[in-house]
């Protein structure tokens, strides 16, 4: 298994590969390094947080989303300590796996004690259902060994992701891009759904893109909290991300995949330069 942020690896190359055949004159190179730079050469995935969902019947809903079309489903671990909330543990993701074959991403809000004693857990329960690897997500500020930990997940058969609270700078995972397929920024301070975006993340975005495709690392961007289908989701995706988390922007629709597929057409179009201002 080649390592994460190793040079161009075989999944982005085709995608890169059939974007590069459309550019081969010289400003075509330079437009492809404006594409690259800004990631809109990355695949646009639409990432449901569970956390609005009806608990007592979480593999129902694992279900739903998966014919909603999302790309990738998110499990909010809180242990009331990282941060003021309580959610689950590996238990509740593991009895999900057998309601959907869509890939499963944790992100652990949890102290540094139960990431460190309980990854084994997580990564399994996060994995797909032939055993592929699961995305996951721990965060810069509970890991003071956070090379190590995100070795670990890779070596349990995991895809290793790091998070960064709002306060956190972007220096502090620079280091590890290396180890990582995703990186997540916060958008919110961590704890609850519902919460309101913090509009100051991009420059954190465009810092992260910027140092990603300086180093020619294969990393996903992902944003988290207070997404919805309008300016949020555009801004972020024009600064440089290409995965978006939703709890109450997408269950907030009638149906979930008319959240899903309001989400995915404005990044989209964000993607292709038509972004929408903040009011
Ligand atoms: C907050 C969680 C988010 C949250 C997103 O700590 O990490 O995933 O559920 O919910 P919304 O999209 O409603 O902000």
């Amino acid at each position: 298994m080649q390592a994460a942020g190793q040079r161009l690896t075989m999944r982005t190359t085709a995608s890169r590969g059939a974007k590069a055949g459309r550019l081969a004159s010289g400003s075509s190179r330079t437009a492809r390094s404006a594409v690259v730079a800004k990631g809109t050469d990355r695949d646009i995935q639409i990432i449901p947080s569970v956390l609005p969902a009806d608990w007592a019947n979480m593999g129902q809903c694992v279900a739903d989303l998966e014919a909603a079309g999302v790309d990738r489903i998110q499990f909010d671990v809180m242990d009331g300590n990282f941060v003021p909330n309580l959610t689950f543990g590996p238990e509740m993701i593991a009895a999900c796996r057998k309601y959907c074959k869509t890939p499963f991403e944790t992100q652990l809000m949890v102290s540094q004690y139960a990431s460190e004693t309980m990854l084994k857990d997580y990564v399994d329960a996060t994995k797909g259902p032939n055993g592929e690897p699961g995305v996951v997500i721990v965060h810069v500020e509970a890991c003071d060994h956070l090379q190590r930990c995100l070795k670990q997940i890779r070596e349990l058969g995991g895809s290793p992701s790091v998070a960064l609270n709002p306060h956190t700078p972007a220096e502090m995972v620079k280091n590890v891009l290396c180890d990582v397929d995703h990186v997540l920024v916060m958008t919110v301070n961590p704890g609850f759904g519902g919460q309101a975006y913090i509009p100051t993340m991009l420059d954190k975005i465009r810092e992260l893109r910027a140092a990603i495709v300086a180093g020619g690392y294969d990393v996903d961007i992902e944003v988290d909290g207070g997404i919805k289908a309008d300016w949020t989701i555009s801004q972020c995706c024009d600064a440089g991300a290409n995965c978006f988390i939703a709890g109450s922007g997408m269950f907030a629709y009638p149906t979930l995949k008319e959240g899903c597929d309001a989400l995915r057409a404005i990044a989209k179009d964000a993607q292709a330069g038509k972004v929408l201002p903040p009011p």
